[in-house]
């Protein structure tokens, strides 16, 4: 593990990194977000270790980290306007765009798909690596398959350390839940992941309507092939309550849960209602705010050994979705 500066890495340690990635390796490094597992992007031995590394199925497409819009644009069959105004109002930072693919792109990257998952990210950390190295980096995040994200390079070595050939220390990272995605290779608009930049920031730069695929029943084809209903969850079982009432649903909660059985809570602020739960985490009512905290939280209930994490519902606006949406999968029995 290198620990970096997270405003102003250290240029010898971001080079030996470079290397690394140059010579086929995987390095984990932050990104605003989460965490990633990075590996050169035109190198498929790479990119399939990254798969291997992470038990992740080869039909889970990767996003592809680059170091400016154009470097992303020239990874793309097509580069719409609409790519042109998004990446212009939001990159670097939290916002994946899918587009067709370029040919120089490997077909284990997108999984066999036509398209490609860009992302220009703002981490001077990550910035700097992907300079350095001088090629586009495919980088999930940095967890085990269906695992919670990583937000802190712990969490990283945590899951991964034997699979991981170097992990870049700059702390926590500020946004704490992965990239909105939104995919631009059909005729309109549409999200598939929803994040910090919510649909109304996109709509207002568009100027047109973002769809979304909406409920999808168990039968229709994925739009994108990582929207497993069951992700981000904790080996714990996670009980998102209703709306309404808390301070009488907790108590239900905690009173139905197994004897004996060690029970955390992330709320969202401390009374009433908490007394009885072992281990509530308060989070901060600024969506910004708990969307950085929320993986930490569930990482540090499940290495208590919490068997019951339960969760008061959010708001229902939209600048909470990209929370809801991760709760949500979070609570999803296997
Ligand atoms: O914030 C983030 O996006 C983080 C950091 C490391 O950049 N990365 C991340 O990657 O969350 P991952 O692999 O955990 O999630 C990528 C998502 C998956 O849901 C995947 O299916 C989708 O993007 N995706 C990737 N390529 C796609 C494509 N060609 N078409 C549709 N969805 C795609
Ligand atoms: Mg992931």
């Amino acid at each position: 593990m290198l620990r970096l500066d997270p405003e102003h890495p250290d240029p010898g340690r971001i080079r030996q990194a470079a290397s690394c990635i140059r010579a086929g390796g995987l390095v984990a490094f932050p990104t605003e977000t989460v965490y990633g597992l990075g590996a050169n992007a035109l190198d498929r031995a790479a990119v399939l270790r990254i798969f291997r590394a992470k038990g992740r199925p080869s039909f889970n497409p990767l996003i592809v980290h680059c170091a400016s819009g154009s470097e992303a644009a020239s990874l793309t069959a097509a580069w719409p306007a609409e790519a042109e105004r998004l990446g212009a109002a939001f990159w670097p930072g939290p916002l994946t765009l899918v587009l067709p693919k370029a040919g120089i792109v490997p077909d284990e990257v997108s999984a066999g798909l036509p398209t490609v998952a860009l992302r220009v990210p703002r981490h001077p950390v990550a910035q700097a690596l992907l300079r350095a190295a001088a090629v586009p980096i495919a980088a999930p995040s940095a967890n085990p398959s269906m695992g919670i994200s990583p937000t802190h390079a712990e969490h990283v070595l945590k899951g991964l350390a034997e699979q991981v050939d170097l992990v870049l220390d700059a702390g926590a990272t500020s946004i704490g839940i992965e990239s909105t995605v939104i995919d631009l290779s059909g005729p309109r608009a549409m999200l598939l992941r929803p994040g910090s930049i919510g649909i109304p920031e996109l709509e207002r730069v568009l100027g047109q309507p973002v769809g979304s695929p909406g409920a999808l029943s168990p039968e229709s084809p994925r739009p994108s092939p990582g929207m497993l209903t069951r992700h981000y969850a904790p080996r714990a079982r996670v009980l998102l309550l209703e709306p309404g009432e808390r301070t009488s649903q907790l108590a239900r909660a905690v009173e139905e849960a197994p004897a004996g059985a060690m029970v955390g809570a992330i709320v969202l602020d401390r009374d009433p209602g908490v007394e009885g739960i072992g281990h509530p985490i308060v989070l901060p009512s600024d969506p910004a705010v708990y969307a950085a905290g929320l993986y930490a939280a569930l990482h540090q209930l499940d290495d208590l050994g919490c068997d019951l994490i339960i969760i008061e519902p959010v708001p229902t606006s939209a600048v909470w979705a990209g929370i809801r949406d991760r709760l949500q999968r979070a609570s999803t029995p296997p």
